[in-house]
Formats: C-alpha cells, sequence, structure tokens
C-alpha cells in the first residue's frame, strides 16, 4: 500500500511542476496579494512577504511533499502512514482530515468567486462588442445586483464546479497534468502581455515605486503576509501533499519546491504591476475615494478602468480569462484532496469520487452563494458574532484564520519534531543528492522553531479579535 504503482497515477517531471504551479497560482496572487499589499502600503509589506515565503512557506512546502511522496497517500493516509513508529501513531492522521475538511470548505466558496471571473469575462466580451455601458448603473451597483442574484450564484458556481469535476475525473496525467500544461502557458503569455502594455501607462513609475519603496512595517503587516504565504503557495491544507504522492522518485523536491515558489511569487509581482499601474494612472484625489475598500476592485472599478486604456478591449476580456484560469487550476487541486480521499481510503473509483465529493462541494456552496444578498437568512447568519457577516464570510473566516494556520502548525511540528530524521533526509535526498548543508537548518531551525512560533503568533492574534480572512 505504501508505494501504491502506478495504479494511483503518477505527474510526469514537468507535469508536477505545472501542476503545483497552478495550484499554488490563483485567486490569491491575482486577487488577494494586490489588495493586501495596496491596503498595507506596498514597498516593505512586500519585503517581508517575500522573506515569509522563503522562511516558512517553502520549508512547509517541501515538508508536505515529503509526506505526500514518501507515503504516496492522500493526507488522511498519509499522516498516519508518516506517523507509523512515531510517537502519537494513528492520531496524526487527524491532521490530514483537518486539512481534507478545509479544503472542502475553502472549494466551496473559491470556486463561487471563480465563477464571477466567468461572469465577468462575458460582460467584457460584451463591451468589447457592444461598447462599455452599465445602463447608468455605477459598477458596484451593478456587482452587488449581480451578488444579490440567487440564481446566477448558483448558475455560476455550479458551472465552475462541473469543469473541476470534469478535469478530475480525467485523472491525473489525462485530467490535471495535461490542464495545468494547457493552461498554465496561456496565463503566463497573457499575463506578460499586460505587463508589457502597463510599461506605458502613466501609472506604471509610480506603481513600481509603490512595490518596492521603503517605509515602516505594522506587526498586523507581518502577520498578514504569514497567513498569505500559506494560502498563496496552497500549503496547510494538504493540497502539496496530495500532488507530492504523484510526484515521480528521482525529482527534486528541494529544486521542485523552489520553483513552485518562485514562479508564485513572481505571478503575484506581475498582478500588482498590472493593476497598479491601472489604479495609479488615476489622480490622487480621485483614487483616494475610489479604492477605499479595495477588496472588490477586482470587480467594481477595474473593468471600467481597462475600457479607458487604449487596447481595452481585447485585455479586459482577456484579464477575466487569465483569472479564470489560475482560479481553475486552484480549484482542481482543492477537490483533488477529497476525491483522493475518498478514492484511497473509501475505494471509491475516480469517476465516482470526483462527482461525489464535486457534488457535495457544490451543496455545501449554496448557502455561500445565497449569503451575498439574495437570501437574508444565510446573508445576517452571524454564529461567531461581529467577526463575521454572513455564510460565506463565516466559511472563509474559519479556513483562513483557523484551518490553514493549525494545519501548517501541525505539519511543521510532525516533520519538525516527530518524523524521524532518516525518514525526512532520504524523502529530500531521493532525486536530490546530498542535503547535508541545509538540512539542519530545514528541520532542526525553521520547522521546529521559526514557522511554530510565527504560526502560533498568528493564532494568538486571531484569538485576540484579528481577521486575516
Ligand atoms: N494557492 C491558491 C491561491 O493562491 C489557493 C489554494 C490554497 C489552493 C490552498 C489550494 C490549496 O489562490
Amino acid at each position: 500500500m505504501a508505494n501504491g504503482s502506478g495504479g494511483r497515477g503518477r505527474f510526469g517531471q514537468l507535469g508536477f511542476i505545472f501542476a503545483a504551479v497552478g495550484s499554488a497560482i490563483g485567486l490569491g496572487n491575482i486577487w488577494k496579494f494586490p489588495y493586501i499589499t495596496y491596503a498595507n502600503d506596498g514597498g516593505s509589506f512586500v519585503l517581508v512577504y517575500l522573506i515569509a515565503i522563503v522562511l516558512i512557506g517553502l520549508p512547509i512546502m517541501m515538508a508536505e511533499l515529503v509526506i505526500g511522496r514518501s507515503t504516496r497517500q492522500s493526507p488522511v493516509g498519509a499522516f498516519v502512514e508518516a506517523a507509523k513508529g512515531a510517537v502519537g501513531g494513528r492520531a496524526w492522521g487527524a491532521v490530514g482530515a483537518l486539512g481534507t475538511l478545509g479544503s472542502f470548505i475553502l472549494l466551496s466558496y473559491y470556486a463561487l468567486i471563480a465563477g464571477w471571473t466567468v461572469y465577468y469575462f462575458g460582460q467584457c466580451l460584451s463591451w468589447s462588442f457592444r461598447g462599455f455601458d452599465t445602463g447608468g448603473q455605477t459598477l458596484g451597483d451593478s456587482f452587488g445586483a449581480f451578488l444579490g442574484n440567487g440564481p446566477l450564484q448558483i448558475g455560476f458556481h455550479a458551472l465552475f464546479m462541473a469543469v473541476t469535476v470534469g478535469v478530475v475525473a480525467l485523472g491525473v496525467q489525462g485530467g490535471i497534468e495535461r490542464v495545468a500544461k494547457t493552461l498554465m502557458p496561456v496565463l503566463g503569455g497573457i499575463l506578460i502581455l499586460l505587463v508589457v502594455n502597463s510599461f506605458w501607462s502613466p501609472g506604471f513609475g509610480e506603481a513600481v515605486r509603490f512595490l518596492f519603496h521603503v517605509g515602516p512595517v505594522t506587526a498586523d503587516g507581518l502577520l498578514e503576509a504569514v497567513g498569505h504565504a500559506f494560502f498563496t503557495l496552497s500549503v496547510g491544507m494538504g493540497a502539496m501533499i496530495t500532488y507530492g504522492s504523484y510526484m515521480r522518485s528521482r525529482q527534486s523536491i528541494p529544486r521542485s519546491a523552489a520553483a513552485i515558489t518562485l514562479l508564485d511569487t513572481l505571478v503575484a509581482l506581475m498582478a500588482c504591476i498590472v493593476m497598479f499601474s491601472i489604479i495609479f494612472s488615476v489622480d490622487g484625489a480621485e483614487r483616494a475615494g475610489t479604492f477605499g475598500k479595495s477588496a472588490t476592485i477586482l470587480f467594481t472599478t477595474l473593468p471600467q478602468m481597462f475600457y479607458e486604456m487604449p487596447l481595452g478591449v481585447v485585455l479586459a476580456p482577456l484579464f477575466y480569462l487569465l483569472v479564470g484560469f489560475a482560479a481553475l487550476t486552484s480549484t482542481i487541486s482543492l477537490l483533488e484532496v477529497v476525491a483522493a480521499y475518498l478514492i484511497d481510503r473509501r475505494g471509491l473509483s475516480r469517476r465516482k469520487a470526483s462527482l461525489l465529493s464535486g457534488g457535495a462541494v457544490f451543496l455545501f456552496g449554496i448557502p455561500s452563494a445565497l449569503s451575498l444578498g439574495a437570501v437574508t437568512g444565510f446573508s445576517s447568519w452571524a454564529p461567531l458574532g461581529e467577526r463575521t457577516a454572513g455564510f460565506f464570510d463565516t466559511m472563509d473566516y474559519t479556513v483562513s484564520n483557523w484551518i490553514l494556520p493549525l494545519g501548517g502548525l501541525t505539519l511543521a511540528i510532525f516533520v519538525g519534531w516527530f518524523l524521524s530524521r532518516s525518514k525526512s533526509r532520504d524523502a529530500l535526498a531521493d532525486g536530490h543528492g546530498d542535503v547535508s548543508r541545509w538540512y539542519f537548518i530545514w528541520r532542526d531551525v525553521l520547522l521546529r522553531f521559526l514557522c511554530p512560533v510565527a504560526i502560533l503568533w498568528i493564532i494568538w492574534a486571531v484569538i485576540g479579535g484579528r481577521s486575516f480572512a
């Protein structure tokens, strides 16, 4: 069982990189990172984020890949198998279960947001052909109306989930790898086009200065950077354990993880250049009014600004296509975590597992879809008091503030303190060669101490009332 052969599916060498990069690059890079960077005043926040990525995100990603590849199991089985002989034994399976649950919940609202990109892609296409016209409404109002439209929300959510299920059902190589290999280059191409185009926009210089200027960093900014490092690299919820379980032997884990991290970071920075070049093309006073609450900027202000740019008719739909592709390769990885659990632990066929898990995620996403204005009961549901408003918000709060940090914490502690040295060392050396130069730093410094301390600090802040959703 431990070394299940080809029956579970196996990525090609490059296929693994594409799939994992596809999982990492998503709404987190193109939507969330630009707006938290904007909210935290750019510059130093970006620097802190880069440090968090290297010192916390990357080591944890390597730990997930180690566990996944050495056990060839999805998260629950992977922890059970890896913990054989370690203190705690089978109980570690609970960590895998937490991650699987986290992937399930995250997917239920992530696919919903992803559905919005499809809707805006369609909107932009029609604007490109017929001219930009919102029928007298502001974009903010029309976005609000769209959110409050229950059937539309459910419809786009269903659409996105259906495509995700279709890909996962086609298997590791025939579905996941193939789609990632097709979409990722397209995504890269569109992004490069957008970046090059922004060289000519009046806001480009200021955008670059904003991204790289040096200024004070707040403790809040620091925490947010660490939290986002997890999210953006898809770690803390078993996605990299699952993909790692399909990774070949004789492929270097450290080098692969470094490549994934680097590409993910590059894309996040490029997305910032594109968005900030647009934002900073608007003059200061107007900007303050327009971007006060920038979380929804992708849907409320950006479309119009695209149409004020030369070539906007081409770039606007392309941009939403880009976001949609980025989101799809992430939803695929989230569904794969849940489906792989049903395949490995419950013996379901891949087709059944994909349909069943996808269907369940879809159903569970319905209250979220209806909590954005369509159904008052869901919109005002607030079991956690003032911290969250509505079902969607509550789910996001739970995943971002609890499941993700707890998943990362327990993983770091497991590999740092409980997994035997020889196991992690062998897994890292497989396909890489000598790891003795940095193994000590990775396991005994970063995973044992730095990562747990940083994550405990996040959890402490959350208990104190801070929210990173
Ligand atoms: N990394 C993805 C993003 O940045 C989100 C994600 C998290 C995907 C966890 C899978 C697992 O959008």
